[in-house]
């Protein structure tokens, strides 16, 4: 069915300066795999170590030994791999570029600067009780501040939990509660798109719900009256006048906490996948020079916010542990026009641009013009993350925003590895659009069958990966039996990513989407269980299941299938009431695009729903809806055919 897609290869220039090039990519993929002690001992050598490790992989995938360690004796702290050690040769340097919401707001952070206010900040929490593997919550906007939060933490050993400013109240509760969390860092608003988001007063709402909790400090941003607990809130103005500007990084083994993020699964509550201290940082760093190429001095802007994964690996911890100039950007790609990222890039003389697939998508359809009236002459090199790219936005992205002349980096990964897994190299990888190539050093792919049989060569299955890479996650904070359960139980040795995937005949991965419960809206993850568990919390919902659909823009869609209570009459009001809930309880991100009322679900005689059929439904495959004669009642599915959502 499918034809082979042009080759774009490597530009001699690129391959002459770059990190690593084909011949350099293969001897690391075979050092790292044949000794990986030595490789990766010699690798660590890019941190600051306080003690350097000498053991440094033990690991095991398997039930009876399970652990993953890596580095495990060496000491360090990364705050201090991310700002000091680049003082002596870097103290004036920019570190961090702040673009607000508006055009006319933006500001530049030297690395000492950043040393002093990250100091400060650390010498807050100390001062408000807060010690070493104590969990601090941050929800703040993209503003400096969120990196100095970041890194204050990780300064004294705290463990941060940062929750997108677009989750709600209810799920910052939830998200305090699961990790026990006693400090929160929150701002009284953020600005996106000209609009304000409410932080303090969801902050102030969600701790009406979970107890525990006995500070939050208070970052002033748009300078908006809000509510001020006394004795518990704190303003930061105040409290950063009472310490001083030094603060010893706290030595930290490798194996230690660094942050937990919250990130959805097919079953229950979102999880909090743990990330540690050395492996993390080692990676984010190791993975941000490779991948991007990157050289001291450039400037990198990673559009994620820092409330999602990518936003802590390439917004703040590989950067600056790389001693870059990275770029935080609080608004949206639209506003107030439709060029903004592109202004954006040529005000700030942007070298390395990393975005979705979903911002691309919304940008093209605004057509070529608002593109081209900027200059976009300083980039060189261009990345995608979070969701698979359509060839069409790649070749957008490469002929329109790129002028034909910049590479790609189509970086596949995931909350759980911490940084990216399989992506081109500038330097080392011919690229084909919408596929993420191939696997870093290091990383061993397999794709299985159903059953777990190993496929080879050119084939399709699900991918799975065979060996521990310093990045990856280390458990789910609470809950070490999940962890093991949710990722290498079902193909026992290996960790199941739950991605679907194709390997062509040149050996390059083409990640075809999530084969689990899982759906991908605009590059966002959301556990379809979490919605209708929202959906049921309606008085007049009985039931609901949730699929995804194919999206234009976003990727994949939400589409909710509700059974109403006897009695209840399906409205529009209704139709309002219920996407309203999901926003309340789960966040705006988790909306469903579409609502259709399911008298009856396609379930089997033991009561399971058919999720196959209702997917089918929703994409509006019709004729491939398969066997439904195992259905406890195959009439429903006529009825859900019939009145299918348009
Ligand atoms: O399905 C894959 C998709 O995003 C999932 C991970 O989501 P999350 O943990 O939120 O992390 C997103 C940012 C790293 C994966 O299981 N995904 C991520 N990157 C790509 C991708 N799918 C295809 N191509 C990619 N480049």
């Amino acid at each position: 069915m499918s034809t082979e897609p042009e080759i774009y290869p490597v530009p001699a220039d690129l391959a002459a300066r770059a990190h690593m090039d084909r011949a350099g990519y293969e001897a690391a993929r075979i050092a790292a795999r044949e000794t990986p002690d030595a490789y990766w001992s010699e690798q660590a050598k890019r941190l600051d170590w306080m003690t350097f490790p000498s053991k440094i992989k033990d690991v095991s995938f398997n039930k009876e030994d399970f652990r993953i360690r890596w580095f495990e004796d060496g000491v360090l702290n990364v705050s201090a791999n991310c700002i000091d050690r680049h003082l002596p040769h870097r103290e004036n340097d920019t570190a961090i570029i702040w673009e607000g919401d508006e055009p006319t707001d933006s500001e530049h952070v030297t690395y000492g600067q950043l040393h002093e206010r990250v100091c400060r900040m650390a010498n807050v929490l100390k001062a408000n009780g807060v010690r070493k593997g104590d969990r601090v919550t941050i929800y703040l906007p993209m503003i400096p501040e969120a990196a100095y939060a970041m890194l204050a933490c990780a300064r004294i050993g705290a463990v941060h939990s940062v929750i997108f400013g677009g989750f709600s109240p209810d799920s910052i509760a939830g998200r305090i509660e699961d990790c026990g969390s006693t400090f929160v860092i929150t701002a009284d608003e953020g600005c996106r798109g000209g609009k304000k988001v409410p932080l303090k007063a969801n902050v102030d709402k969600a701790l009406e719900k979970v107890s525990g909790v006995d500070g939050v400090l208070l970052i002033r941003h748009t300078g908006a009256d809000v509510g001020f607990v006394e004795g518990r809130d704190r303003d930061y103005e105040t409290e950063a006048a009472k310490v001083t500007a030094h603060c010893h990084p706290e030595p930290m083994q490798a194996e230690d906490p660094l942050f937990i993020l919250y990130t959805s699964g097919s079953t229950g509550k979102p999880k909090g996948v743990l990330h540690t201290t050395g492996g993390y940082l080692f990676w984010a760093s190791y993975t941000h020079e490779l991948v991007f190429d990157y050289r001291p001095g450039e400037v990198f802007w990673c559009t994620a916010d820092v409330g999602w994964v990518t936003g802590h690996s390439y917004g703040v911890y590989g950067p600056l542990a790389n001693g870059a100039t990275t770029l935080l950007f609080e608004g949206v790609p639209n506003y107030p026009t439709v060029s903004r990222f592109w202004e954006v890039i040529d005000k700030h003389k942007v070298e390395i641009f990393y975005t979705a697939p979903t911002a691309l998508r919304s940008l093209m359809r605004e057509g070529d013009a608002p593109v081209k009236a900027t200059s976009r002459k300083s980039l060189r090199l261009l990345g995608s993350v979070g969701e698979p790219i359509n060839p069409e936005a790649w070749r957008w992205y490469h002929e329109v925003v790129g002028d034909g002349r910049l590479p790609i980096v189509d970086t596949w990964w995931q909350t759980e590895t911490g940084g990216v897994l399989i992506s081109p190299l500038p330097g080392a990888t011919d690229l084909k659009p919408g596929s993420a190539t191939k696997p870093l050093p290091g990383v061993e792919l397999q794709i299985v069958d159903a059953e777990g049989g190993v496929l080879e060569g050119a084939t399709e299955g699900n991918l799975c990966i065979t060996d521990s890479w310093p990045g990856q996650m280390r458990t789910v904070y609470g809950d070490h039996a999940r962890f093991f359960e949710t990722y290498f139980s079902t193909y026992p040795g290996k960790y199941f990513t739950g991605d679907g995937c194709r390997r062509d005949a040149d050996g390059y991965y083409w990640i075809t989407g999530r084969v689990d419960d899982v759906i991908n809206v605009s590059g966002h993850r959301m556990g379809t269980a979490e919605v209708e568990s929202a959906l049921v919390l309606h008085d007049d919902v009985a039931e609901a299941a949730v699929v995804g659909f194919p999206h234009d823009i976003k990727g994949q869609g939400i589409y909710a299938y509700v059974t109403l209570n006897k009695g209840v009459v399906a409205t529009d009001a209704l139709r309002t009431a219920l996407v309203a809930q999901v926003r309340l309880e789960i966040g705006p991100i988790a909306a469903p695009d579409v609502i259709q009322w399911a008298p009856g679900l396609p379930k089997t005689r033991s009561g399971k729903i058919m999720r196959r059929i209702l997917r089918k439904i929703a994409e509006n495959e019709l004729g491939a809806l398969g066997d439904t004669s195992t259905l406890a009642d195959p009439s429903v599915v006529d009825d859900l055919v019939k009145n299918r959502a348009a």
